[in-house]
């Protein structure tokens, strides 16, 4: 109830300056656009609206857009777990396209499952144009195990790591588990590369789609953000864009050993050669910084 309200508030102005039309010129922010992670939703005051509000106070004038994904924060939250991954991306290319204050671009920040998601967006809709992508605690490779839910949901993670055992790779679980579609088997490649709906996809496991590469590369900055004791994210090598190495599930490799980008099909390597690639660490655990380092290592990234 209290998130719902807050929600409100927060809200409000933001329809109120969508209806100007004044501009003024001298105003150089770039707008920010969140997508928040699993259990989450657009406007927890204790994550997401505590974020908006600093980056606000930050950077006096920003537009902030926290996404909701649903009509409310309840449907907001749930479909963090229960909504095809694909179907969100695609509310989220038309929401962005119709709002008048990203025309001219806008910078992305998307924590945890969001990160990916937003990436999937800045492939597949490169209008209006995604200028930085920073992503926090992101799996860009995708996950194999859930150690810990974020948050109060642990009745919830119980069922999905339920679900995942009995097949991730079902066409049942892929369409209603968001998780699911996010999930990465070393020991089940071929499966893997076959039927996850949404991580093989984006990531060229099925071949190169040459759209996906060069809208990634339009990106001027691809910020990834991985938390050193991270105990939600399994490996926490995906935060950097790394994994396991296929076929065993112990070894680790980074993202330049990698296939995907010694063969550079996703244009990650050509990025890393022009310095679009920023890899930060963070002491802590999944999603844990202080306003301190957020302002010092990602707030460069927002001016
Ligand atoms: C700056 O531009 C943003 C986005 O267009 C707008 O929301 C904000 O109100 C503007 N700020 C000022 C101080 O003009
Ligand atoms: C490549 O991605 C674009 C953008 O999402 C999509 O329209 C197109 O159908 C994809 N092509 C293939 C071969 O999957």
């Amino acid at each position: 109830m209290t998130a719902t309200l807050l929600c409100f508030l927060l809200a409000a102005p933001v329809l109120l300056v969508a209806g100007s039309p004044v501009h003024d010129s001298n105003n150089k922010t770039v707008p920010l656009v969140l997508w928040h992670g699993m259990g989450d939703s657009c406007c927890n005051p204790l994550s997401m609206g505590a974020i908006k509000k600093m980056v606000e106070e930050e950077i006096p004038g920003i537009y902030v857009l926290s996404l909701m994904i649903g009509k409310n924060v309840v449907e907001d939250t749930e479909n963090g777990f229960f909504k095809d991954v694909n179907e969100q991306v695609s509310m989220v290319c038309t929401q962005l396209a119709k709002d008048p204050q990203l025309k001219g671009g806008y910078n992305a920040m998307g924590f945890s499952q969001g990160a990916q998601f937003l990436r999937a967006v800045a492939q597949r809709c490169p209008s209006p144009p995604m200028k930085n992508l920073i992503s926090v605690g992101g799996q860009h490779q995708g996950v194999y195990g859930l150690p810990r839910c974020p948050g109060e949901h642990s009745a919830i993670c119980d069922m999905i790591r339920k679900a995942l055992n009995s097949g991730a790779y079902s066409d049942l679980v892929q369409k209603h588990l968001v998780q699911a579609q996010y999930w990465h088997d070393p020991l089940n490649d071929d499966l893997y590369k076959k039927h996850s709906l949404f991580l093989a996809d984006i990531n060229q496991e099925r071949g190169v789609n040459e759209t996906y590469k060069k809208n990634l590369q339009l990106l001027e900055k691809f910020v990834m953000v991985k938390f050193l004791q991270d105990t939600v994210v399994d490996p926490v090598d995906s935060e950097w864009f790394g994994f396991l190495k296929t076929g065993q599930a112990k070894e680790t490799e980074t993202l330049q050993e990698s296939v995907l980008y010694k063969e550079d099909r996703l244009g990650l390597a050509a990025m890393d050669k022009a310095k679009k690639l920023v890899f930060l660490a963070s002491k802590g655990d999944h999603l844990q910084f202080t306003n301190e380092w957020f302002n010092a290592n990602l707030l460069p990234y927002l001016r």
